[in-house]
């Protein structure tokens, strides 16, 4: 027997009983007459004590544990003279009259403690060291609880579970596929999917009418903090819904998970446009978590004579309340360099300071009178000690830069308070996305999304701006500026959807060979149907404040997409290329 207890659950209740722990030696401390040892397991630290006096020889061996040693011991709990009030086991600590090693270890070459000395590739090679630590293990518990309510809630709601294939065909939109190629097929290549996306849909026409799955998808995308090339979705799919059934269900999962794990009681989730989005925050995902939204001056500031107003498709601004006076040059000097970086890409910062005493002050004041600069605030209800930070040029990469500024402002100005979650559903995304370098058009969300019903007739128009203008039932579910899930309503009229892939830029011939069997589908019955997909990976992290995903994932690749831990990617056996048929083995010497 291993254990009557874990080393997280004795209390001062339990004082006085012989008991039974097998964990890792966290640290030992050596005190001359009595040895300390913390033992760890994944339900806490339990504090161990072998006393010189009474068992000189168990004391002699327990003083030659080094750290992560996997041991065995048995003795009787006791009251502690000095507590810790930190432990939930800190009352209490085990008398200990016996000893195994089950286990030696080497010495981990990082510190297995919250605060750790290790490098990110160290720690990615060696991460079941990794997993030993505190918050990493805990944003897995985290995780484990999150998929199992998940679980819970989507089952009360009639969804049932269903696995879709992971060997798929490759298709040209979205992000960069993983490809595998065929043995049995030589020359030909499966796909791993970027989502189930087709799969479900027609799930949808199988009858299945709630489909769920917590499912690995996978892009060979550049990686960020917030993405992975595999990573998790609750991708989900309803049959014989409106885009309010959709909303109100998830708004409903998301609801469930933050009481049930966080125990916070999320109100109503406000909607805003996709316009709106962009006009007040420079964004599709907005942080709604403080305000310092985005105001228009192009009425107010071109035809001043000042060209790079006069010349700009858009003059816009934020207003920083109360800083004034406490933002110095410097910190502006700063600022301007900060949006001219190219990540930004900004030409210059205007400033106007609206000191505490009344005067203004701006970079632009040899154009503008302190009365056209007091217009100005008015835009922003700008009072006594704000500062008007103002961009301008081109108007969706202005509103963009804003959007950037804006959020380096609420974080160089403490405005977002941790802890505090503010979701909120994005709608009415535009269909359609010129591509500048392929000259087409690209589908804002993906090729199966449904226009509005009001705006499928300018689905005729050989217009790009019309095209432009028209807007997708598709919605997005963010929080904190981060987003957490996608989705739409989805074209179930097989002639709808041509019209899409045209618009699109497929030929019929494209269309058939890519997408055949989902329009085949569509010609037996498919009903209205549309669904979402929530990054699960990305919720973790959001609700925990964090905003790198890897924490949340066991075995993450690293930035450059490797997997450090078990060396993948790697070079294959040349028998291997062979039997796939895949190049000429290279001449041998
Ligand atoms: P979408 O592409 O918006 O929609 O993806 C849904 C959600 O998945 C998460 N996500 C990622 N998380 C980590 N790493 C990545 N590389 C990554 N890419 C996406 C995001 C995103 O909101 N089939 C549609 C859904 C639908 O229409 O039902 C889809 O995949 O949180």
């Amino acid at each position: 027997m291993y254990r009557s207890h874990t080393c997280g659950s004795l209390r001062l209740t339990d004082a006085g009983q012989r008991v039974l722990l097998s964990g890792w030696v966290q640290v030992s401390r050596d005190l001359g007459g009595l040895t300390f040892v913390d033992l760890r397991d994944r339900y806490g630290i339990t504090q161990l004590v072998f006393n010189m006096d009474t068992r000189p020889e168990l004391c002699a061996r327990a003083r030659k544990l080094g750290r992560e040693y996997v041991i065995r011991v048995e003795g009787v709990v006791r009251e502690r003279t000095s507590k810790n009030p930190n432990r939930p086991t800190g009352d209490i600590e085990i008398d200990v009259d016996l000893l195994d090693v089950l286990n030696a270890s080497k010495v981990p070459p990082f510190t297995i403690e919250a605060d750790t000395d290790g490098g990110d590739d160290l720690r990615m090679k060696y991460r079941y060291l990794d997993l030993r630590r505190e918050p990493v293990k805990r944003n897995l518990l985290f995780r484990g609880k999150l998929t199992l309510e998940t679980r819970h809630y989507l089952d009360g709601q009639g969804f049932v579970e269903i696995e879709t294939p992971f060997l798929i065909k490759s298709t040209p939109e979205g992000a960069r596929d993983f490809v595998v190629p065929s043995r049995l097929n030589p020359g030909e290549f499966y796909a791993l999917p970027q989502s189930p996306q087709t799969f479900k849909q027609i799930l949808m026409v199988a009858g299945m009418d709630r489909y769920f799955q917590i499912v690995k998808c996978f892009r060979d995308e550049d990686l960020r903090a917030d993405r992975q090339p595999e990573f998790t979705q609750i991708d989900c799919e309803m049959a014989f819904v409106s885009r309010e059934d959709i909303l109100r269900t998830f708004e409903g999962l998301t609801r469930h998970l933050f009481l049930k794990l966080l125990g916070i009681g999320l109100p109503e989730f406000p909607r805003m446009s996709y316009d709106e989005a962009m006009q007040r925050y420079g964004s599709d995902k907005p942080d709604l978590r403080f305000e310092m939204t985005i105001g228009d001056i192009g009425h107010l500031a071109r035809g001043q004579g000042f060209p790079v107003f006069d010349q700009a498709g858009l003059v816009a601004g934020i207003c920083a309340k109360g800083i004034a006076d406490r933002y110095s040059n410097k910190d502006l000097n700063e600022l301007t360099d900060w949006v001219r970086r190219p990540q930004i890409g900004a030409g210059g910062l205007v400033y106007v300071r609206f000191n505490e005493d009344g005067t203004i002050k701006s970079s632009v004041g040899k154009y503008f009178t302190d009365e056209q600069l007091r217009q100005w605030g008015t835009v922003f209800e700008a009072g006594p000690g704000d500062l008007l930070l103002v961009l301008s040029g081109e108007e969706e990469k202005t509103r963009k830069q804003l959007g950037e500024l804006r959020l380096e402002m609420g974080r160089r100005l403490g405005l977002i308070q941790p802890g505090i979650f503010r979701p909120l559903w994005v709608l009415d995304f535009p269909l359609l996305e010129w591509d500048e370098e392929s000259g087409r058009f690209f589908a804002m969300h993906h090729p199966f999304t449904s226009p509005k019903p009001e705006d499928v007739g300018l689905m005729d128009s050989t217009d790009r701006e019309v095209l432009r203008r028209l807007r997708a039932d598709a919605y997005d579910l963010v929080i904190n500026g981060t987003e957490i899930g996608g989705g739409s309503i989805r074209i179930h009229d097989r002639a709808l959807q041509s019209r899409n892939f045209s618009l699109l830029g497929f030929s019929t011939e494209e269309a058939e060979a890519q997408f055949g069997f989902l329009l085949g589908a569509f010609e037996y019955g498919a009903p209205p149907h549309g669904g979402i997909a929530f990054g699960l990976d990305r919720l973790c992290a959001v609700m925990n404040g964090q905003n790198n995903i890897r924490d949340f994932i066991a075995f993450p690749k690293n930035n450059t997409g490797r997997d450090m831990m078990i060396d993948a990617p790697s070079p294959i056996a040349d028998a291997q290329w062979e039997e796939l048929g895949l190049a000429p083995l290279p001449p041998r010497n």
